[in-house]
């Protein structure tokens, strides 16, 4: 029984996003963004028109659902973007990020988009390798587009994967 205990990982199922998600999401945002977005502008965000979210949701907790990571993102006239995406730290590199990402994919795909965009700070390793591992190729780049908060100025890559 023990041992059981001391193997026990967490399990996830990707769904769509839901209101309730919008809470742990912001808290969520908050632990791996510098500016955290209140559960109020992720819910909004996630009304507005051709907006869609997926959440991983733990399926094995013993009380709740917790949430492992959540996407964000939009279609319009024929073209997505990834407005956002986190996993926890706390079960980063397990796969999750690689999940949400493939479902935003696939739901873009199926309301007719022919391509996904995102912007993403070239020094972030751990999305840049998601990214190109799912397939997205750079296509522009903004220098000095971010700013840390010690000053520090990184450049923006914009990628793109092709859907059809
Ligand atoms: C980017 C992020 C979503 C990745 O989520 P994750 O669940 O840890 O990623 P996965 O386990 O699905 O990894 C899938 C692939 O991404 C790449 N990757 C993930 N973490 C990486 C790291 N630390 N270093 C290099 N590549 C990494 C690898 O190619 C990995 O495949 P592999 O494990 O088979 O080598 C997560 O690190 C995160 O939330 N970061 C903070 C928020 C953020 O930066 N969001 C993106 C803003 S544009």
């Amino acid at each position: 029984m023990f041992d059981d205990y001391l193997t026990w990982k967490p399990f996830f199922d990707i769904v769509p996003m839901q209101d309730g998600d919008c809470p742990p999401a912001s808290e969520l945002h908050g632990q791996r963004f510098s500016r955290q977005w209140s559960a109020e502008e992720v819910a909004s965000l996630l009304h507005q028109n051709g907006v869609f979210g997926f959440s991983a949701l733990q399926s094995n907790a013993f009380f709740s659902r917790p949430l492992g990571g959540f996407v964000l993102s939009r279609e319009a006239a024929g073209e997505a973007e990834i407005l956002t995406i986190a996993v926890s730290e706390k079960v980063a590199r397990s796969g999750l990020g690689w999940r949400l990402m493939q479902a935003a994919l696939r739901e873009a795909q199926d309301r007719g988009a022919e391509s996904m965009f995102l912007e993403v700070d070239e020094v972030n390793q751990p999305a840049v390798g998601l990214y190109r591992r799912l397939g997205f190729e750079q296509v522009a780049r903004r220098p000095a587009y971010y700013a840390a908060a010690d000053g520090t100025r990184t450049a923006a890559l914009v990628m793109r994967r092709d859907l059809r």
